[in-house]
């Protein structure tokens, strides 16, 4: 595994900030739509979603993040870049929304504007939303699933140290079948290994 070293910081409070070394992850702002909007409107975003998203898309799922955010602590969070402010994508964790072998259970997501694409943010963002999801949450595991096709997706799960759990590659049951997108590969990490590649307990 490769390891990422960020530096990270949880601003707590009413509404929970967690800070990395570039980023914020924190509950979203009206002003977000504009640029959700775009990045889910974008072909190379959602090259491997079964199509692009509509405004009302976009505006629905930044509610359910919102409330998810407000009810459990935790989400899908908006993006912004430490330095100015700029909001580049979500990432974060939901619960996930249909029946599998794995679920009830919470899955990782992370979703960036393309001009922000191969600079690291998506991993740095990811991992941070782990550790707090583990270590303030207190979650025991956490899911990632995405197309097989979607190899950049799994280099993120990879680089932050999930696991690839081939008997759990499945068919999703949301795409419809023969769809060259339905079949999904399954990673999965749960806290004991988590903190054993982690080495928390001991001095940094
Ligand atoms: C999946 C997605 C978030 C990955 O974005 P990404 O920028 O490739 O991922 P990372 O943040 O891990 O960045 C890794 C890249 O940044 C580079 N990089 C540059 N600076 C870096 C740094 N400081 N730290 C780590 N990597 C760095 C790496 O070398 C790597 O480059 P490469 O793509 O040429 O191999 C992005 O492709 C995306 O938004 N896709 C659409 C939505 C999607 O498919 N989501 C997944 C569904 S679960």
């Amino acid at each position: 595994m490769i390891r990422l070293k960020i530096s990270m910081k949880f601003l707590m409070g009413e509404n929970p900030i967690i800070q990395t070394s570039r980023l914020i992850l924190r509950q979203w702002k009206d002003e977000d739509l504009e640029p959700f909007a775009k990045l889910n409107a974008d072909p190379k975003v959602m090259e491997f979603f079964p199509a692009v998203w509509t405004l009302e898309e976009s505006k629905a799922s930044m509610q359910t993040a919102r409330t998810h955010i407000e009810m459990h602590g935790f989400g899908k969070w908006a993006v912004s870049l430490l330095e100015t402010g700029e909001f580049i994508g979500r990432i974060g964790l939901e619960e996930i929304d249909f029946e599998a072998p794995f679920s009830p259970n919470v899955e990782l997501g992370y979703r960036i504007a393309y001009n922000h694409w191969g600079k690291g943010y998506a991993s740095e963002g990811a991992k941070a939303a782990l550790e707090y999801c583990f270590r303030q949450i207190g979650l025991k595991e956490i899911f990632a699933f995405t197309p097989v096709l979607n190899q950049r997706s799994q280099f993120v799960m990879r680089r932050i140290g999930m696991h690839h759990d081939s008997k759990g590659d499945f068919d999703h049951p949301k795409i419809k079948e023969g769809h060259h997108l339905r079949r999904h590969v399954l990673y999965r990490i749960g806290y004991q290994d988590w903190q054993n590649d982690n080495d928390i307990g001991k001095v940094r």
